[in-house]
């Protein structure tokens, strides 16, 4: 009856907050720990199956088609997805490295044959993350060719005529002087164990293709940082060729100083805090709004500037930020908590409760360096006990062989190795 009374309340301030926000926030406080109490003495007795869920950085979603896995985002009804919005940062991304182009016109054609090659590594060809940055980088330099009103995502291998037809060649035009744009390489940056986003790959494939290329780079682009900065240190810096990555780890910020080109912030500091944010507002049994659209009653808050939230896919997007010689400086400490919600939670208010938590591939470079230690910052602000299980990027097995005991966690939080594979994670969460 008690759980009743405050369900009926909780959904009466939800439409007096919708009504009008002045005056909510200590109402939706209030309500917060009143259910905390409860959740806490519950704790014990939640099936599994119905303890709070949120998946992030690979959104469930069918690999060849892009198509979301819906059975998965809504598991529960405390199940949620965290990324960032991958079609605003690839564009960016692209417009990133043509701007560079245009400013560098004079020096970026390295031998003067009035074609600009460049070369991708991409990573993972099913993940939509990895597609949008392909195409993202082929729009901006007029590289796409589209299918079905599509751009064609796929690695080309080498193209040294421009006869490769997953890419075309680019024109660009620049002060009354016209130049070819043309992807010489791409290719999936997979080792022989199967991980993908493979720096070390990388680093090997820049060996080969600059054997047999040369100085017909003028840009490296990768589809994120550690295989970026992989092929920088192999080659791209001591040949002074600028090379763009993504994800804006900081040895990647730190190296704009030494030639790197630009990466792409994903707000990574955003996306660990709404990683455990959703999973405390549901074991708070609060409006799940709390302490992202409105503010918690440790103040903690994010504006529209910095993400948003698509309700029909359960998902919150960060939005994206390009990082480039002019404002590095501000994005060095890649490990940070975003200040706006940087506020410690209360203990009474807000209990500690326990979160299994696993990253795909304890080698990847964006996940380790950047997105855990965040997590690891952020959970000591929320009261969240985490426990951090890290896969080798290969088998979903070699994860969820270590939850073999759910009932001992509040929470989960899930980073899949391919992001077909949610079932086999509800599975283990429905038994
Ligand atoms: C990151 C990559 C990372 C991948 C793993 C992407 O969002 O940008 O650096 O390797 O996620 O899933
Ligand atoms: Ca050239």
């Amino acid at each position: 009856m008690k759980k009743l009374l405050a369900l009926v309340l909780a959904a009466l301030l939800v439409f007096s907050l919708a009504a009008c926000s002045s005056g909510g926030d200590t109402q939706t406080a209030d309500t917060g720990s009143t259910e905390a109490a409860d959740t806490a003495a519950e704790t014990a007795t939640v099936a599994n199956k119905d303890k709070p869920l949120v998946w992030f950085n690979r959104q469930p979603s069918n690999s060849s088609t892009g198509e979301l896995d819906m059975n998965a985002l809504t598991f529960n009804e405390n199940t949620y997805y965290v990324g960032f919005d991958a079609n605003q940062g690839a564009e960016l991304q692209g417009t990133m490295i043509l701007d560079y182009i245009k400013a560098n016109i004079d020096t970026i054609d390295r031998n003067g044959d009035g074609i600009i090659g460049y070369v991708l590594a991409i990573g993972d060809i099913g993940h939509n993350d990895s597609i949008a940055r392909t195409r993202g980088v082929r729009a901006a330099l007029g590289t796409a060719v589209e299918a079905d009103g599509v751009i064609n995502s796929d690695p080309i291998g080498t193209n040294a005529d421009g006869s490769a037809t997953a890419v075309q060649d680019g024109t660009l035009e620049v002060d009354g002087k016209t130049y070819i744009v043309r992807e010489l390489a791409s290719q999936e940056m997979k080792n022989s164990a199967g991980a993908t986003w493979d720096a070390a790959t990388a680093g090997n494939a820049i060996g080969t293709w600059s054997a047999s290329f040369g100085d017909q780079i003028d840009i490296v682009a990768s589809n994120n940082d550690g295989m970026g900065m992989s092929m920088f240190n192999a080659w791209s810096q001591a040949e002074g060729v600028p090379t763009f990555g993504y994800d804006a780890n900081a040895d990647a910020v730190a190296a704009i100083a030494e030639g790197y080109g630009g990466t792409i912030s994903q707000h990574a500091d955003v996306q660990a805090y709404l990683t455990l944010r959703v999973l405390r507002n549901a074991l708070d049994g609060v409006d799940i709004d709390t302490g992202i659209g409105t503010a918690d009653d440790a103040g903690n808050v994010l504006s529209s500037e910095v993400y948003y939230y698509d309700e029909a896919a359960r998902s919150y997007y960060a939005l994206n930020v390009a990082v480039t010689a002019d404002n590095y400086q501000d994005f060095l400490d890649s490990t940070k908590v975003y200040a706006p919600v940087g506020n410690q939670l209360d203990a009474t208010a807000h209990p500690q409760k326990s979160v299994w938590l696993n990253i795909y591939n304890a080698a990847d470079n964006f996940l380790s360096a950047t997105y855990q230690p965040l997590l690891q910052n952020y959970d000591d602000l929320l009261n969240l006990k985490v426990e951090y299980i890290g896969g080798d990027g290969q088998t979903e097995a070699n994860i969820t062989n270590r939850l073999s005991n759910p009932s001992a966690y509040d929470a989960f939080a899930i980073n899949m190795v391919k992001t077909d594979n949610a079932a086999s994670y509800t599975a283990l969460l429905s038994q």
